[in-house]
C-alpha cells in the first residue's frame, strides 16, 4: 500500500516524505516543478521506497496516467494533498493563479480519488481561509470565514469541496489549516527573502511593512509530526485542526533584527509603512490549538525558539548554494 503526495518537492511535501519514508512506509510523490525543485528531491531519490512523476495536476489526463503508472507496482491507498501556488501576493496580480494551483490541484485530486477508489484524503490548508479577525482567537469553528486573499478564497472552496467528497465516496478526509510554517527547504517566506536580500545587498535591508505584524510560528519538522498525529488519533470523518505555535508568536521587526544579526551586522533595517507586508497580509491574529492540544499533540518549540532555529537552518541553506 502506498501513500501519494502531490506538491512533494516543495518544502512541507519534502519534510513530509522523508518521516513517512523513515516509518517503512511506499511513497509515490508529484510535483510539477513550478516552486518545487528537483534537488529538494536528493535525499529522497535513490530510495527503494520512492518513486516520483514531474505532472502538472491541474492537467487531468497526465494526472490520472501517472496514478495508473504507480499502480502498476502499489495499490495508491491515500493522497496527502500539498500542491498549491505559495505565493500569496502572486495571486493578487492575476487571480488565475490560486484557481488554478490551489482550487483545481484539489478538485482534481478528489476527481482521481473517485475514480481509482483512493478513500483516505490530508489536505494542507491554511489559517488564510479565516480572514481578518482582529483580536478574536481563531477556533475551527469560527464563523463567517472571509478570507482576504484569492489564494485563503481557493483554500476555503478546497475545504468546500473536501467536505462534499466526504458525504459520498471519502471513508477520511483530514484537513490540517496551518499559519506559518518555517525551516529547510525554505522555499518562499520572510525569513528566506531577508537573507537573500542581505546577501545581494549587505548594507541594507527593506523590510515589507512597519514591522510589527506579530505572528505565530511552527517549525516544519513539529508541523509533519502533528499532521501523522492527528491522522493517526482522530476519529472524525472530516477533521478540521488548526496546528501552530502556542503562543502570540513574534514580530517581523524581531525576525529582522536577528536575521541582520546572523548574515550583516552592519545592515541598516529600513521599514515600510502601514501594518501590512502586502494586500491579503493578515497582521496580527490569534491562533488557536486548544482542539489540537486536547487531542493530545502539543508543539515542542515557541515561535522564538522555531524562528532563531530557522534562520540558523536557512543562512547555512543559502550559503551551500
Ligand atoms: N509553508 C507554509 O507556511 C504554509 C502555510 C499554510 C499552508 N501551507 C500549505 O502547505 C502546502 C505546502 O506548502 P509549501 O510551503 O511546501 O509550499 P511549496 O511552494 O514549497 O510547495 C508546493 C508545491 O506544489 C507544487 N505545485 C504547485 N502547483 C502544482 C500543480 N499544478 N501540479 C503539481 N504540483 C504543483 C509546487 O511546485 C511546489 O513544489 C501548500 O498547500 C500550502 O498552501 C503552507
Amino acid at each position: 500500500m502506498a501513500i501519494l503526495i502531490t506538491g512533494i518537492a516543495g518544502f512541507v511535501g519534502v519534510n513530509l516524505a522523508q518521516e513517512l519514508l523513515r516509518h517503512g512506509q511506499r511513497i509515490f510523490g508529484i510535483d510539477n516543478l513550478s516552486r518545487g525543485t528537483l534537488e529538494n528531491l536528493t535525499g529522497l531519490n535513490g530510495h527503494a521506497n520512492f518513486a516520483f512523476a514531474e505532472v502538472d495536476i491541474t492537467n487531468l489526463p497526465n494526472f490520472r496516467s501517472t496514478i495508473r503508472q504507480f499502480e502498476l507496482t502499489e495499490n495508491i491507498t491515500e493522497i496527502w494533498h500539498l500542491a498549491a501556488n505559495s505565493d500569496i501576493p502572486a495571486g493578487f496580480n492575476d487571480s488565475t493563479v490560486d484557481l488554478k494551483d490551489t482550487f483545481m490541484t484539489t478538485f482534481n485530486t478528489l476527481l482521481v480519488m473517485k475514480e481509482f477508489g483512493i478513500k483516505s484524503l490530508a489536505f494542507a490548508s491554511s489559517s488564510a481561509i479565516y480572514g481578518d479577525h482582529g483580536d478574536v482567537p481563531l477556533v475551527e469553528n469560527l464563523g463567517p470565514l472571509l478570507p482576504i486573499s484569492n489564494y485563503g478564497a481557493m483554500k476555503l472552496a478546497s475545504e468546500a469541496a473536501i467536505s462534499v467528497a466526504a458525504e459520498s465516496y471519502l471513508s477520511s478526509a483530514f484537513i490540517f489549516r496551518f499559519p506559518n510554517v518555517i525551516g529547510i527547504p525554505a522555499t518562499h517566506g520572510v525569513m528566506l527573502d531577508f537573507v537573500r536580500k542581505l546577501k545581494s545587498k549587505p548594507r541594507e535591508l527593506d523590510v515589507l511593512g512597519n514591522g510589527s505584524q506579530q505572528k505565530g510560528y511552527l517549525h516544519v519538522e513539529e508541523l509533519v509530526d502533528a499532521m501523522l498525529f492527528i491522522r493517526n488519533h482522530s476519529q472524525e470523518k472530516v477533521s478540521v485542526y488548526n496546528i501552530g505555535a502556542d503562543d502570540e508568536g513574534v514580530t517581523v521587526k524581531f525576525i529582522a533584527e536577528t536575521t541582520v544579526k546572523a548574515v550583516s551586522p552592519q545592515a541598516q533595517i529600513v521599514y515600510g509603512e502601514g501594518n501590512k507586508g502586502w494586500v491579503g497580509d493578515v497582521p496580527k491574529f490569534v491562533y488557536s490549538i486548544d482542539k489540537l492540544k486536547k487531542l493530545g499533540w502539543t508543539p515542542k518549540l515557541g515561535s522564538e525558539q522555531a524562528v532563531l532555529k530557522a534562520i540558523q537552518q536557512i543562512v547555512t541553506q543559502e550559503s551551500l548554494r
